[in-house]
């Protein structure tokens, strides 16, 4: 069997309208596919002020708040949970540091960013806000867990 030294968690990902405008919709989730994680939901949407506010909550006092709300409510995002070993401060490792003037190369950020107010990609930054953010932008049903499955798909 597999050694596990670190849990098996699930984080909240969304590509930003900057993302999907600049067709990196593609690159970002093969990343995370060929880095290991499991996809266990996915939706295409148009962002509502009331969730951006409840999402960015913690940021309401700051100078950048709403024109953070009007970008995340400017054009679809792509909202994804995904699945696997610590998975989310892994995946905070491969989006980098919220400048994208600071993030490392390889990196998303750091590879495809330029601004910091349009850098792509959302990703929670610890288990609580994991949880939190899974159930605010999805119900239970929209979630599906899935096992590799050992049938051969294509012959
Ligand atoms: P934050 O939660 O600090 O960063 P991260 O997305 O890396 O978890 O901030 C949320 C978003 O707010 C960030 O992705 C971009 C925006 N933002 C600004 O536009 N200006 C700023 O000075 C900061 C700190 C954030």
């Amino acid at each position: 069997t597999t050694q596990r030294n670190i849990a098996v968690e699930r984080t909240f990902l969304a590509i930003k309208p900057d993302g999907v405008q600049r067709s990196l919709v593609g690159e970002i989730i093969r990343r995370f596919e060929a880095k290991g994680f499991t996809l266990v939901g996915m939706k295409f949407m148009k962002v509502s002020r009331e969730l951006a506010e409840q999402h960015y909550g913690v940021h309401r006092e700051r100078p950048f708040f709403q024109g953070l709300v009007e970008f995340i409510t400017s054009g679809p995002v792509v909202a994804m949970v995904w699945e696997g070993d610590g998975v989310i401060a892994s995946a905070r490792k491969m989006i980098g540091a919220t400048n994208p003037l600071t993030a490392e190369p390889g990196t998303i950020r750091g590879d495809y960013g330029v601004n910091i107010g349009r850098n792509i990609i959302h990703g929670s930054d610890a288990p609580e806000t994991a949880q939190q953010e899974v159930s605010l932008w999805f119900k239970e049903e929209e979630l599906a867990s899935w096992e590799p499955s050992l049938t051969p798909w294509i012959k």
